[in-house]
């Protein structure tokens, strides 16, 4: 099992601080996320069924014809490996690790690329996995570009995977809509935007062939019935989604304006989260788990951080004043 942020428990045994005191940026989840309906009891009682309308609510936000719902897009990320014969996938150097780890575990050869070598690397691919932000580096690729190379793998038999779990703040950046076409498959998750990865939602965006098969490995009531109706609820509230875009945006720009004011000026990150190369990263990372503040360290390919966004007034000024004791 690989490592990944949000482990407070562990954190909590490991710095002897109770849970309840931690101030949590150690992923890139909203930590103001969409809450309204409660799961209702018929939810928890019945079988989950597919005409329950959250298809549909998916298909609008997207702007997808096909939207195949998954436990998460790391259910997505788990199959999809499955679904192919042998294949060259290339996948970022230094993002979700779990794309590399799951491609190579179904017996595929993977080479990591940096974003600048994904063009040049492309005539010797089967399939490209994209982040689009990547994490945790926050680098970008331009809709067009992924389209063009769309092309190029899609004319092979190719796929082209961009994975678009931060991309809910820049719609505008997104190629869901172009997801109908054979081998782009987009993977959409309402983790992190909507802030709800407890309910454990995502959806994978493709053509129908490619959905079918996904499906077909899925199998039937891959979502809990509680965690769908809440998924649909929050996709249909335009309302939230406009104003949580715009909060956002600038919760997001507060954080780099902050790291930079102590000498911790972001390399890269999207309004979700920040990531700084430091060689003090480690010390850092350190001092503030003394304090109760979890970050996510990263020791390769060279030592870093990322943090994610505070939630409240409070944990803003916590954050800061820690922030001038450990690295001022
Ligand atoms: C880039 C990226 N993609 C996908 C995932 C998986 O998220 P989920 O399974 O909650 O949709 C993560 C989780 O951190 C992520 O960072």
């Amino acid at each position: 099992m690989l490592e990944h942020g949000g482990r407070l428990q562990q954190a909590a045994q490991r710095y002897g601080i109770p849970r309840d005191r931690w101030l949590d940026l150690s992923t890139g989840i909203n930590p103001v996320g969409w809450q309204g309906t409660a799961a209702s009891p018929a939810s928890w009682n019945r079988l989950p069924e597919e005409e329950d309308g959250l298809l549909e609510a998916a298909q609008a936000y997207y702007g997808a014809a096909n939207a195949l719902p998954v436990s998460g897009s790391q259910a997505a990320i788990q199959a999809l490996p499955r679904l192919r014969a042998r294949s060259r996938v290339g996948v970022p150097v230094l993002g979700y690790n779990e794309h590399a780890h799951r491609w190579r575990q179904a017996g595929h050869d993977v080479a990591p690329l940096a974003t600048a070598e994904f063009a040049g690397a492309l005539g010797g691919l089967d399939v490209l996995v994209v982040s689009n932000p990547n994490n945790p580096t926050g680098e970008r690729c331009a809709p067009s570009q992924l389209l063009e190379w769309h092309t190029h793998l899609s004319s092979r038999g190719g796929w082209l995977v961009v994975d678009e779990a931060f991309i809910d703040t820049t719609p505008e950046n997104s190629v869901a809509r172009f997801a109908g076409g054979e081998g782009l498959i987009v993977l959409r998750s309402l983790g992190k935007f909507f802030g709800l990865a407890g309910a454990r939602v995502g959806f994978v965006l493709s053509s129908p062939a490619i959905a079918q098969m996904l499906q077909e490995w899925l199998g039937p009531w891959t979502i809990a019935g509680p965690s769908r109706l809440v998924a649909r609820a929050a996709l249909e509230d335009q309302a939230w989604q406009e104003s949580n875009r715009q909060r956002l945006r600038r919760e997001g720009m507060r954080l780099v304006e902050s790291l930079t004011h102590h000498g911790l000026k972001p390399t890269g990150g999207c309004d979700l989260f920040q990531w700084v190369v430091t060689p003090n990263a480690q010390a850092i990372h350190e001092a503030l788990a003394e304090q109760g503040i979890l970050t996510r360290y990263f020791g390769e390919p060279g030592p870093s951080l990322r943090f994610g966004l505070p939630a409240t007034q409070a944990d803003w000024q916590r954050l800061d004043s820690a922030l001038r004791e450990v690295a001022g």
